[in-house]
């Protein structure tokens, strides 16, 4: 596998710093399982970066659930992605289904957010998804290609081959059901394509694609040993640290 493979935990609201210390100490007492061709991410709420910063054993990166895609301002309630660039946070998601879903983002807004986050040093990691209607109709590579093709636009060849996209189907997350690898595969497939044909091969080649949905240690091998499936976005199994180190474990596996 050329591209490095990442897992990425999504702690959406849980942990209390309390929690986010325990979670980094448990973690550190196993970080022999994590095995330097493999990068880690946590996805926490803000109040949790800094614990996480002082305590997450080295190989794991700080990452950012959302930012606002101004410099500063009167935006009451919302974080600018120099704060979080200057705090050392790596990734930052943009257009997961519940932003999208509950607060209503556009992909016109999301576009804004990832140049901002480009703009400020940082990964973006977009999030796109067909939700369970669009996939009864069928429209499943169409849904999810639009998605990044907007989330993406104005981006160079050069900063979509390091971006990250996260696939995701919507009906898949939290809810125990997954796709199928294959089917996985075949959307991650058509994300590549597009992206080769709106900017080069290069940059399709670069970006690394996620699954999420439903991720597990016992299933999260069988995405990332799919060509096209460089890693895996994780909600609920990411918040036991006991999990995490098991599906760092399984995604080593894949690589021997
Ligand atoms: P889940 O969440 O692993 O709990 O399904 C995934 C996500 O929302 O990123």
């Amino acid at each position: 596998m050329a591209r490095t493979p990442l897992l990425m935990g999504n702690w959406k609201m849980y942990k209390t710093v309390a929690e986010a210390r325990a979670f980094a100490e448990a973690l550190g007492q196993q970080s022999q399982k994590l095995d330097s061709r493999i990068e880690y991410a946590i996805c926490a709420p803000y109040t949790c970066l800094h614990v996480l910063r002082v305590m997450l054993p080295a190989q794991v990166r700080l990452g950012a659930q959302n930012v606002f895609p101004e410099k500063e301002g009167a935006y009451t309630g919302e974080i600018a992605p120099g704060m979080l660039a200057e705090f050392g946070t790596k990734y930052v998601l943009a257009g997961h289904s519940e932003r999208r879903m509950l607060f209503g983002e556009s992909d016109q807004f999301i576009n804004q957010k990832i140049k901002a986050i480009v703009a400020n040093g940082m990964t973006p990691v977009l999030c796109v998804g067909e939700n369970s209607s669009q996939k009864e109709d069928g429209v499943t590579k169409e849904v999810v290609t639009g998605q990044v093709l907007q989330g993406l636009d104005g981006l160079t060849a050069d900063e979509v081959g390091r971006a990250v996209v996260a696939y995701e189907p919507v009906w898949a997350i939290g809810s125990g059901k997954t796709a199928t690898p294959d089917d996985a595969e075949e959307v991650a497939r058509a994300i590549r394509a597009a992206v080769a044909e709106t900017w080069s091969p290069e940059a399709a080649e670069g970006l690394r694609i996620l699954y999420g949905g439903s991720v597990k240690p016992d299933n999260v091998a069988s995405f990332v040993r799919e060509p096209d499936l460089d890693g895996a976005l994780v909600g609920g199994a990411s918040l036991d640290p006991t999990s995490f180190a098991a599906m760092a474990e399984a995604i080593k596996g894949v690589l021997e």
